[in-house]
């Protein structure tokens, strides 16, 4: 059973002006389908060819022996959870239950997104910033390289790639102004919602 490298939820236009085209077909396609080719090449004909997504990164998450299935692992689930995150009609001010959350949790919408832009430009190279959900309560938190928070039993609500891969080419070394557009314009509050209810 190999992994795949599952569609992207829009066409490659969808994120412009604020994500462009050039950059998802190298993301998405190069960047994403390259860490499913190398996972694929590292569990092939080994005990962990059978196993799940989830399960690889679970298995190998504490295992200095199998950084490398972790790492690709993690790639390609992380990947998959920030296409889901952004949406053409994203961004801004949340409907639902997550808003009330957020108020709860943050004090503010925009206490959130302050708190969610400082982890993002505070991630020293590469990672990943994450909206978190524990106990009722959310959180944020950033992760370094290819490290997600599903290894350490929580679940995310939405994320942030913050890898340089994700904006060089449409802001070059300006994190914050991608993360400002990001967080303005393209955060999936529909997709936050959905894993709330789950
Ligand atoms: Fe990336």
């Amino acid at each position: 059973m190999a992994i795949t490298l599952p569609p992207l939820p829009y066409e490659n236009t969808a994120l412009e002006p604020y994500i462009s085209a050039l950059t998802l077909e190298y993301h998405y396609g190069k960047h994403h389908n390259t860490y499913v080719v190398n996972l694929n090449n590292l569990i092939k004909d080994t005990a962990l060819e059978s196993k799940s997504l989830e399960m690889l990164i679970l298995l190998t998450a504490d295992d200095a022996t199998k950084s490398s299935v972790f790492n690709n692992a993690a790639q390609v689930w992380n990947h998959t959870f920030y296409w889901n995150s952004l949406s053409p009609n994203g961004g801004g001010v949340p409907n639902g239950a997550i808003a009330s959350m957020i108020d709860e949790s943050f004090g503010s919408y925009e206490n959130f997104t302050k708190l969610f832009k400082e982890a993002a430009l505070g991630q020293f190279g590469s990672g990943w910033a994450w909206l978190i959900q524990e106990k009722g309560k959310l959180s944020i938190l950033k992760t370094s390289n290819a490290d997600t928070p599903i290894a350490q039993g929580l679940m995310p609500l939405l994320c942030i790639d913050v890898w340089e891969h994700a904006y060089y080419l449409d802001y070059k070394n300006a994190r914050a102004e991608y993360v400002d557009k990001v967080i303005g314009h393209l955060l999936n509050w529909e997709f936050a919602n959905k894993n709330l209810e789950e």
